[in-house]
């Protein structure tokens, strides 16, 4: 019996999915290097200080930015003009601040009305926030028509990587990103539908840019062989993204292209 190409290149990326899974999770600390690593936990540091702090790393490190916006409808993610009083409204018996919380740690576990479930957990790669951080980035969304009430002992123990700890070489794929581009150019037929940096200009799709910045390499991998189960992108029609790119790539196709979507960090 012959097993079909889909099945195989199903599994195939199943296990390459696993392995990688495997080894994000068992590696915590991996991330990208950080420049100007913020630790507010020895200081006596001020609300405004913090909201400051926050709002800095909503704009940067956190990308939170590409995704959402503040007073702004059309990107990915809802509008977060007036969630610091919006909070405590979302589940009842569980305060702003929770809320807040558990939006960055556990984003699936209360799904805002209209969007999908895609926002990748930001104390983890790629976004990488430390606890500190997360600490602040929840008072600047207090400060978003609420009250700036957390302190560093709402945030869990065991959320994002320790401040100072060494960053750890980036897990890369074993694919071959050149390949990858010629496959985003031409057979997978991408760029008819998505920018990608200097490549392609079309609005049909997001702009994966910034993709490696924002998502996980499992979304990104899941995304391509079946686009419909992670949801709809915010703002963007359903049904548009093809569904059949795990039968019409070959394995080694679809790890090179994946790769390929993990050099897209933006910048020049
Ligand atoms: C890849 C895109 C993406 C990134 C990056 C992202 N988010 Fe989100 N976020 C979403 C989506 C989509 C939702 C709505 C679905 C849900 O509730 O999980 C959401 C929901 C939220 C909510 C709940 C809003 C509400 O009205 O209840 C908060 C708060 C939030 N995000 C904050 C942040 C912050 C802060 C960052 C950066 C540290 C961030 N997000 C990064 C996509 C993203
Ligand atoms: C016919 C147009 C079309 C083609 C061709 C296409 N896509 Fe898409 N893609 C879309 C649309 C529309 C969306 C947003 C709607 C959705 O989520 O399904 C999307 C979403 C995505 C996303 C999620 C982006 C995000 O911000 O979360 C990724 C990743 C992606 N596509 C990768 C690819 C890759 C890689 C290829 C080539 C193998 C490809 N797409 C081919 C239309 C297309």
């Amino acid at each position: 019996m012959r097993v079909p190409v889909v099945v195989k290149v199903g599994l195939f990326a199943l296990a390459v999915m696993g392995i990688y899974t495997y080894y994000a999770n068992s590696i915590p600390q991996i991330q990208s290097a950080l420049p100007e690593e913020i630790s507010l936990e020895a200081e006596t540091v001020t609300p405004e200080q913090l909201v400051r702090v926050g709002e800095e790393l909503f704009k940067g490190k956190g990308t939170c930015e590409v995704c959402h916006r503040i007073g702004q409808v059309g990107a990915r993610a809802p509008d977060l003009a007036g969630i610091g009083g919006r909070a405590g409204t979302r589940r009842p018996g569980v305060s702003p601040t929770a809320y807040l919380v558990e939006s960055l740690l556990q984003p699936g576990a209360y799904v805002v009305e209209g969007f999908p479930n895609i926002m990748p957990r930001v104390d983890r790669p790629p976004i990488g926030l430390n606890r500190s951080e997360l600490w602040a980035v929840v008072a600047f969304l207090e400060s978003l028509g609420g009250e700036v009430r957390a302190r560093l002992d709402d945030i869990p123990k065991t959320a994002g990587v320790p401040a100072g700890e060494a960053p750890v070489a980036e897990l890369k794929l074993p694919g071959d990103p050149e390949a990858g581009k010629a496959i985003f150019m031409g057979k997978g037929g991408c760029v008819a539908c998505h920018k990608a940096g200097p490549l392609g200009a079309s609005p049909v799709g997001p702009d994966l840019s910034e993709i490696a910045k924002i998502q996980t390499p499992e979304y990104i991998m899941a995304k391509i062989l079946n686009p419909a189960a992670m949801g709809t992108v915010a703002g963007y029609p359903a049904g548009v993204m093809p569904p059949t790119l795990g039968q019409t790539l070959t394995a080694k196709e679809y790890v090179d292209l994946v790769s390929f979507l993990l050099t897209l960090k933006g910048g020049a």
